[in-house]
């Protein structure tokens, strides 16, 4: 593993420069640990091949039909929603690169996490098109008016900022990835995603360690980065056609909601690094984390009026039916 610092230290002790040059040692040592515990896998065999056909269009084949797929209605929605966050990657991997540089450690990363996260994107799109779950007229065009539009996080310009973010994204896609497996209705869309989904937990473990140590290093605005990221979090797919109602249909679903956002994504990384109670903050770090306090006591209020308001739709629809 690269070890020698392509960065130097400036005088800034806050500065991403400084940062960078001071994780370095870290991320060679969680980039070692990464490699020791991710398992290779192959998409080719998650994908029901036989299952395949020719389309309609060029080779003269089936047009695709609704009643085709095996997937249920929530199940499509969250699939495409969670490959168009996928086919973004060429956009994510530009921010990481700009952000953590192409060098030593830092580097190794940025590429090793772009070929990983590459995979999803293949594997999914080759389950949906062999087992025809989604229109695949539309899925393409969705991806084009998406990727056309490219992506850019909120909090890009900081290098703190950015770890802090991934740390809960990487878990927020996890969880999302497994759940729409479990609603999918069809075991092996559910096998596929849960792959990809111990896949994310890895990621989400390595930035969450970066973040552990940044909050050692530097917690001040270690602590101020977790407090924006996650009194403004969104999605990575916030900017997508029709996302709104997508997200809406997917909260109500059980996939990703409130609940699940305060329960599985944020207050586990929060809980793990210890973040509310952490001493040795001056008047800054202090304000983060009283604030970050707060936000996290309304959101748990919110998600609370959330599961109301779905528990009683449900229960209507129950009775509907
Ligand atoms: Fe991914
Ligand atoms: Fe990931």
């Amino acid at each position: 593993m690269p070890l020698a610092s392509p960065y130097l230290a400036p005088s800034d002790p806050w500065s991403d420069a400084h940062l960078l040059h001071a994780l370095e040692e870290v991320v060679a040592r969680e980039l070692d640990r990464h490699l020791g515990v991710a398992k290779e896998w192959m998409p080719h065999e998650y994908v029901p091949w036989s299952d395949g056909r020719n389309f309609d269009g060029v080779l003269g084949g089936e047009a695709w039909q609704p009643e085709q797929s095996k997937v249920s209605e929530i199940g499509r929605i969250s699939l495409v929603v969670n490959l168009l966050t996928e086919d973004n990657l060429p956009s994510y991997h530009h921010e990481i690169a700009t952000l953590f540089g192409r060098d030593g450690a830092w580097g190794t990363w940025v590429h090793r996490w772009t070929a990983e996260e590459g995979r999803h994107a293949i594997v999914m799109r080759d389950y949906l098109l062999a087992s025809r779950a989604v229109d695949p007229c539309e899925l393409e065009r969705f991806r084009m008016q998406h990727m056309s539009a490219g992506f850019e996080h909120d909090h890009r310009h900081s290098m703190l900022h950015s770890v802090a973010y991934v740390a809960f994204q990487e878990l927020a896609t996890r969880v999302s990835h497994r759940n729409t497996g479990r609603e999918s209705g069809d075991p092996v869309c559910e096998r596929m995603l849960a792959r990809i989904a111990a896949d994310e937990n890895l990621h989400m473990v390595f930035y969450r360690n970066l973040l552990a140590a940044s909050l050692a290093i530097a917690p001040d605005p270690a602590l101020v980065a977790v407090r924006d990221v996650v009194v403004g979090f969104r999605m990575p797919g916030h900017g997508m056609p029709g996302f709104e109602r997508a997200a809406a249909r997917i909260a109500l679903g059980g996939i990703y909601n409130l609940r699940i956002h305060h329960d599985d994504v944020l207050l586990p990384v929060l809980r793990h690094l210890k973040v509310l109670e952490l001493g040795g903050l001056g008047p800054e770090g202090l304000r983060a984390q009283e604030e970050l306090g707060l936000f996290m006591g309304g959101l748990n209020d919110q998600a609370g009026r959330f599961d109301e308001r779905r528990e009683a739709l449900l229960a209507r629809r129950r009775a509907r039916a």
